[in-house]
């Protein structure tokens, strides 16, 4: 098997290797303050949401995973009918593998197979260019191109880029040459406010801060490591939580997306009150559908779909804008970063 394609299998293998449900989280330390009297009904809560150009019935899509592989194919194919079934979004992963090896273009293509009108996100790396940036949309004939941004996963690949000098260049090249919106996104390690920043400067307006707390790819590329581990690297960058508190000064001029560790719908609401749009969720759903299956994962997201709302009144809330203006407190190690970044 192509080397490249392998490292897709491997991605997804190490990823449910290392999924914990149940581990300790940044989210944990946003409390709600607890009102007695939601003074509205469960029916009242709609649970939709815009970002970009697109309105979505529900704050919560399947983030950028896989293709690449016959494994991979068959994989996009069950997520796409958990996409297609619960009538939520869908991100690809990396289709550079397509674009290197046109035998593998169908475990990407399946995706719109599946769900021809469904809202699909193609996927590509950062020092790509425009020309593939613009195939890897008319593959997937893709509402929006997701850019990764993945430095540190890139250094402790042994494989990976070395050379970072022109990322954002190339975003802007991208971001200027594409008709459809850019979505520049990190892949778990989560961003500042500085790199927000810079990546707004590019042109791009929608920004998932992908945070630390979920899947970690310095775990899985050290692990993938034959010798020379980096390990000490496993806890690098910035949680999703504190991600979107560095996101703050940016909320009415960007669309901010949430992603990375979440882990049930308390999490995704959370994130919403913090200011994202909209929530992205990999390794929860994967696994699930792994472990489950497709009928079990789509009954799954139904719930939480229910459970969304019942959260939603608990804090006395209709709208998933309307969450930005909930009590909570923050605690610990969120608060310390907040004070030292000058963060209210
Ligand atoms: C990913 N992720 C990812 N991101 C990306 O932009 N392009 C990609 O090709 C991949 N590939 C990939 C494979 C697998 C198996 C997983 C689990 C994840 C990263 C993903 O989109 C997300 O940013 C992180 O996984 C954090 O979210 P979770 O997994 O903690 O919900």
């Amino acid at each position: 098997m192509n080397p490249a394609n392998n490292r897709k299998n491997e991605h997804v293998s190490l990823a449910m290797n290392f999924f914990q449900e149940s581990s300790k989280s940044d989210f944990d330390a946003l409390h709600y303050v607890h009102h007695s009297f939601p003074q509205m009904s469960v029916e009242e809560v709609n649970l939709s949401t815009s970002f970009a150009s697109f309105r979505l019935d529900f704050p919560f899509y399947i983030n950028a995973m896989t293709g690449g592989s016959d494994w991979t194919k068959k994989i996009n194919k069950k997520l796409a009918t958990v996409a297609h079934e619960t009538g939520i979004a869908m991100s690809t992963g990396s289709v550079s593998a397509a674009l290197k090896d046109p035998s593998v273009k169908d475990s990407f293509t399946i995706i719109r197979e599946v769900n021809p009108a469904g809202l699909v996100f193609a996927n590509l790396g950062t020092g790509q260019t425009v020309e593939n940036a613009k195939k890897a949309v008319d593959l997937l004939k893709a509402d929006a191109l997701q850019i990764h941004i993945n430095a540190p996963q890139e250094l402790i690949m042994p494989e990976g880029d070395r050379d970072f000098s022109n990322w954002l260049e190339q975003l802007s090249a991208i971001t200027a040459a594409l008709d459809v919106p850019i979505i520049a996104k990190e892949v778990g390690f989560g961003m500042s406010r500085e790199t927000i920043e810079s990546i707004l400067a590019t042109g791009v307006k929608t920004i998932d801060i992908s945070g630390k707390g979920g899947t970690n790819f310095a775990q899985i590329e050290n692990y993938r490591r034959k010798t020379n581990k980096i390990d000490y690297l496993e806890n690098w960058g910035q949680s999703s939580v504190i991600s979107l508190l560095e996101a703050q000064e940016f909320l009415t001029t960007a669309d901010i997306l949430a992603s990375g560790g979440i882990r049930h719908p308390l999490d995704i609401v959370k994130a919403l009150s913090l200011g994202a749009k909209a929530v992205g969720i990999s390794s929860l759903i994967l696994n699930m559908m792994i472990k489950d299956g497709v009928d079990e994962t789509i009954s799954q997201i139904n719930d939480w779909k229910e459970n969304l709302k019942s959260i939603m009144t608990l804090v006395g809330k209709k709208t998933v804008s309307d969450l930005q203006q909930t009590d909570f407190i923050l605690t610990g190690e969120v608060k310390d970063w907040c004070l030292a970044r000058g963060i209210d």
